[in-house]
């Protein structure tokens, strides 16, 4: 093994050592992104919350393991936890991978050396949680994801792919998640489910299906939690989730069609232009408030780093569960009148005074989820404005 400067650092109560990088890039001899430590917390969060649900001893699959830092904080930080295997095609990787668990002094954590999809499919079963954490695409590995996962299973996956996920280059997203996307206002949302309903359709097959526990969109990176579940007649009716989000770019009504072949409008019932498609992707709901809530709870009892931004976030994806699907932008909707934006509350205020729904969501500080529809948005931002 090369000789390596090491770098120290500590996240929850766990401490991780690794060889010391200039630049955090997968050319690093092991990869780690203090970035994502708030994706680690929160995921600390939602396993245990798991775990409480469950009832039951987890064992536990880091997938893409690096410095070992998610499986060793998994093992370290979480009660009620098993077996930990920690998978990395690196020899690297797994070096420093074993020097972590026995710097925490921790037992029942194994290493091995696999392709992230082999591995899944030789262990069919035996993960409770399986944690998908990749250089950039999960795409390749859900198959697999799906073969392994056991029915009442946590499934947790990142793609820091999100310019593919958004629509910012539809091929790659057409090519990796078989979904055409829309660079819309609400394209990160878009993107969340974009993800969601490709694991679902790639789960379907194995007769499992998805229950979104939480989701976000932060920075570079998407995140979803997942229970899986298993049966072939509620898999069937779980796929009614999946179908079409239209978007009209001349008046930016939007509106959602389910199923995967059914019609879809090609006209907007609003201007008469011509609506964009984004889909499959999946329709049902992208937040669960009960175990968001539980989420929240539960960081009154971890050590973590960033729980002022984790609380932040979870609170705001608590307020987004049952929400409608997308939601409107205030400044683009201004932009389109060329009107300046009113104070924000105020729109709020005057969507919920005339009977709607109106929620702020975590994807956009200017942005509304409301059953109210464009018509009425701009209509309320035009009297905001002549007040
Ligand atoms: C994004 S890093 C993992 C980061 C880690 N989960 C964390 O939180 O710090 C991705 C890791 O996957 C490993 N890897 C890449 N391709 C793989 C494959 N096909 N199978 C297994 N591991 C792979 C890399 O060696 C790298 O350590």
């Amino acid at each position: 093994m090369e000789e390596y400067k090491i770098k120290s650092i500590e996240e929850g109560l766990t401490k991780i050592e690794f060889p010391e990088f200039d630049k955090i890039s997968s050319d690093a001899p092991v990869f780690y992104n203090p970035h994502m430590e708030m994706n680690r917390d929160l995921s600390i969060l939602a396993i245990q919350v798991f775990q409480k649900e469950q009832q039951r001893e987890l064992n536990i699959c880091d997938l893409f393991g690096g410095s070992g830092i998610r499986g060793v904080r998994y093992k370290n930080e979480i009660d009620g936890v098993g077996d930990v295997c920690i998978n990395d095609i690196s020899e690297t990787a797994n070096h420093y991978e074993r020097h972590n668990i026995e710097l925490n002094n921790l037992k029942d954590v194994h290493v091995y050396q696999h392709d992230a999809s082999m591995f899944l499919r030789m262990k069919r079963g035996e993960f409770d949680v399986i944690d998908i954490d990749p250089f950039g695409t999960p795409s390749p590995f859900l198959d697999s994801a799906g073969y392994c996962a056991r029915r009442d299973s946590l499934l947790c996956v990142t793609a820091t792919d999100t310019s593919a996920l958004c629509g910012t280059y539809p091929e790659p997203c057409i090519r990796k998640y078989n979904s055409k996307p829309y660079k819309s206002e609400y394209c990160h949302e878009t993107g969340i489910r974009i993800l969601a309903g490709f694991v679902a359709l790639t789960l379907s097959k194995y007769a499992k299906f998805i229950e979104v526990k939480m989701s976000h969109s932060t920075e570079h990176y998407m995140r979803l939690y997942l229970e899986i579940k298993k049966g072939s007649k509620r898999t069937d009716e779980s796929l009614k989730n999946i179908g079409y989000i239209s978007h009209c770019k001349h008046c930016l009504h939007r509106q959602t069609s389910h199923g995967l072949a059914s019609p879809i409008d090609e006209v907007c019932p609003v201007c008469g232009e011509k609506l964009v498609h984004a889909g499959p992707l999946w329709l049902g709901d992208i937040q669960d408030e009960e175990f968001i809530q539980k989420m929240i709870n539960e960081a009154d009892n971890k050590k973590i780093n960033s729980k002022k931004d984790a609380l932040k976030l979870l609170n705001k994806c608590l307020i987004e569960a049952n929400a409608p699907v997308t939601f409107y932008d205030v400044h683009s909707i201004c932009k389109s009148l060329k009107v300046s934006a009113p104070k924000f509350d105020s729109i709020l205020d005057e969507l919920i005074n005339q009977g709607h729904i109106a929620l702020k969501t975590h994807y956009n500080p200017l942005g509304i989820k409301s059953d109210a529809t464009i018509e009425d948005i701009k209509n309320i931002l035009i009297k905001l404005n002549n007040i």
